[in-house]
């Protein structure tokens, strides 16, 4: 039998944006209408514990319907009767933990089995320097039940050992709760929802890359929040099943709509491709300020690969379906910097081996990961849970694949964040369609920002001076430059060298483009590229790469797989990008997209003279621009990455404008656009 997928899913609502909101929508003074919301009964907790603090926040509905909450702010949050029962849920319990330490009551918090194993120090210790008091009411030290007494906050400057977005979320909604500034220390940037929501609500949250991780402050804060108005995307987290199992189907394609691909959620999408997976992100746009797209994933055979260092924190809930990809794909795939996982819902690293070696695939722990080595054999046994519902989907994924025999002792879970998966996993084998309803997206939804500053798309035909003209640009408004023609030149410089004949390129793998070495730097002004640590920065400009560069460049599987890479560099915006498909498939939701004409004759003299040509007769001019102009010919024909221009972008010819005339106009611009949207500062 074989397993084919086809057509469109959706899955529900982002549990962290869903947590977050309902605490934001229950400390902001006024009516907040969100929409997309996770029904889950991690959220549900959340929504509980705020009502028990005297907010009316309801139950978020099924199908994603609006929901208002009618806010109080801060000031008027009581003190609970009773302990507030935050489930199965770390995120509410930890985001609470910060709201509470700066409200003046005090409140117990308390969980589940499971939520009352797992460390809680890592917030009461910073939260205790700002002036809390707590008091542990279990038997184990550090966990839950903890009675938290707040009020009186000083501010504090927390570095935090472990990337984790509960710490410094918990931290900053202390800072919020208790109008004093905080900064926090975190060594890898883990997920930025927080940040991300406080600044749309008008709270000047800066994020700063350091030499030793990230720093993020919230300045002290004293007015009142205002509502919210928000459509929560649907959840990486949840998507990534579906993504695994259409990956090991047998055949057809599956779209997973409206899923948020926020950069610092997405490291599992990422992997998959390095493993030599399709999964393509379509129609990128941005929502309530977070970056959203329709995922589409076809099946594929892969190979192993090594997880580990800074995309830790960006995949960290995917392991568990990471690993049951790793059962399937060929070779040996290790998985180390995980040691978190110890601390999940369950002990994530144990649990996973254990069901996997009970099932027939042979897996090691490592202190902070695992090795898994794949295999076709069908799978036959019993899988256990341990209560953890992302352990009970990773495993339904190899349960639905066709030859496996897998039984889980507690489907029901999965409820924690995705109720609903097993009638939708049901729906997909049997017909690889049909879905969770979502409303569908308003008209003129909220635009992007991005933390460094705005970014501008800049594109148009050969020789109307792109590169030269970003490059200045982006000078002039202290933003990087990033021109990516001048990757697919290092990728074609590095074929060349590595002798690959021209014939393969259309074939070469994800894996195989990643060993090419091709590596882009963050520098200031730019990025720097290196082929294996080599700056080829001269040598991608050599006349072989010339006569080659547009071959590879219209091979569809390296611009997919450049566009990942392109994406991240511009997640933080403050950049103006430019190449061809940049503001039309690369940053569709760039604020400032420029389209450059200029008549031929004109391109052609100036390209001349760029080239230091002897000749600038009329009769070479004539000459040049018959060139160009056939160019154009086949570059707006042409199959893949035609020219074309968005239907937004700003149309500047540069006919009768010199050099500085024409950066100034798009500078003019950028400035425009940022000021309308206030974040074009750089931290
Ligand atoms: C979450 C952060 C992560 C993640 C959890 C949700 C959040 O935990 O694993 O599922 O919403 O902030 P850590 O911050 O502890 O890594």
């Amino acid at each position: 039998m074989k397993l084919r997928v086809s057509g469109e899913v959706t899955v529900p609502g982002d549990k962290s944006i869903t947590h977050r909101a309902l605490m934001l929508a229950a400390a902001a003074r006024g009516e907040s209408r969100l929409r997309g919301l996770l029904p889950g009964e991690d959220c549900r907790s959340t929504a509980a514990v705020l009502r028990a603090l005297g907010c009316d926040v309801p139950e978020p509905p099924a199908g994603g319907a609006e929901l208002r909450v009618k806010g109080v702010g801060l000031e008027g949050w009581r003190a609970p009767e009773r302990a507030l029962d935050c489930g199965n849920s770390g995120t509410t319990a930890r985001l609470m933990m910060g709201l509470l330490a700066g409200r003046p009551f005090c409140a117990t918090l308390t969980g589940d089995a499971s939520l009352r194993r797992r460390p809680m120090r890592r917030i009461t210790d910073p939260l205790s320097g700002m002036g809390a008091r707590f008091h542990e009411e279990g038997d184990a030290p550090g966990r839950l039940p903890i009675r938290v007494c707040g009020g009186g906050l000083v501010s504090v400057e927390h570095f935090s050992p472990v990337a984790s977005a509960q710490v410094k979320s918990a931290l900053l909604l202390a800072g919020l709760s208790a109008g004093v500034e905080v900064s926090v220390h975190e060594p890898l940037h883990s997920r930025d929802h927080t940040e991300r929501m406080l600044w749309g609500l008008g709270v000047p949250v800066e994020t700063v890359e350091t030499d030793g991780g990230w720093r993020i402050v919230l300045p002290a804060h004293d007015r009142p929040l205002p509502p919210l108005d928000l459509r929560v995307p649907g959840d990486p987290s949840s998507a990534a099943f579906f993504a695994a199992l259409a990956l090991l189907a047998d055949e057809g394609e599956l779209r997973v709509g409206d899923v948020g691909v926020n950069p610092t959620r997405t490291g599992f999408f990422r992997v998959l491709a390095r493993m030599g997976g399709f999964v393509e992100f379509h129609g990128e746009r941005t929502e309530g300020g977070e970056p959203v797209a329709d995922l589409v994933v076809r099946p594929a055979r892969l190979h192993a690969t090594e997880v580990g260092g800074a995309e830790i924190p960006s995949l960290i809930d995917e392991i568990p379906v990471l690993a049951v990809v790793a059962s399937r794909a060929e070779g040996e795939t290790r998985i180390t910097g995980a040691a978190e996982l110890r601390v999940k819902e369950s002990d994530r690293i144990a649990v996973l081996v254990e069901n996997l070696r009970a099932l027939g695939v042979e897996a090691e722990e490592l202190p902070d990961g695992m090795v898994v080595r794949g295999t076709d054999r069908p799978l036959q046994g019993d899988v256990r849970t341990a209560g953890d519902h992302r352990i009970a989907m990773a495993f339904g994924v190899l349960a639905a694949l066709p030859g496996n025999r897998i039984r889980i002792d507690d489907p029901s879970c999965a409820d924690v964040s995705f109720p609903g998966f097993w009638s939708l996993l049901d729906r997909v084998r049997a017909d690889g369609s049909a879905g969770i309803p979502r409303p569908a997206p308003e008209a003129g939804a909220v635009h992007s920002r991005h933390a460094d500053g705005i970014i501008v798309a800049i594109d148009g035909p050969a020789g109307s001076g792109k590169s030269s003209t970003a490059r200045a640009a982006a000078a002039a408004l202290g933003y990087r430059h990033l021109d990516s023609g001048a990757f697919y030149r290092a990728i074609t410089l590095a074929a060349l060298r590595a002798g690959i004949p021209e014939e393969r390129w259309p074939g070469l793998s994800a894996g195989e483009l990643e060993a090419l070495g091709v590596e882009g730097t963050a520098v200031e002004g730019g990025y720097r590229i290196t082929l294996r640590g080599e700056d080829v920065s001269e040598a991608i400009r050599a006349p072989e790469v010339n006569a080659h560069v547009s071959q590879m460049a219209a091979v569809p599987g390296v611009r997919g797989w450049l566009m990942g890479a392109l994406r991240e560099a511009g997640a933080r915006g403050g950049l103006v990008a430019d190449g061809r498909d940049i503001g039309t498939v690369v940053f569709p939701d760039a604020e400032l997209k420029v389209y450059l004409d200029c008549a031929p004759e004109e391109r052609a003299r100036r390209r001349l003279l760029e080239q230091g040509a002897s000749d600038l007769s009329e009769s070479a001019v004539r000459a040049e621009a018959a060139r160009l102009s056939g160019r154009d010919v086949i570059d707006s024909t042409r199959a893949v990455a035609p020219l074309s221009r968005a239907e937004d972008a700003v149309l500047l010819d540069t006919t009768g404008l010199d050099f500085a005339e024409q950066v100034n106009a798009i500078v003019r611009l950028a400035r425009e656009r940022s000021g309308l949207d206030p974040k074009s500062r750089r931290g």
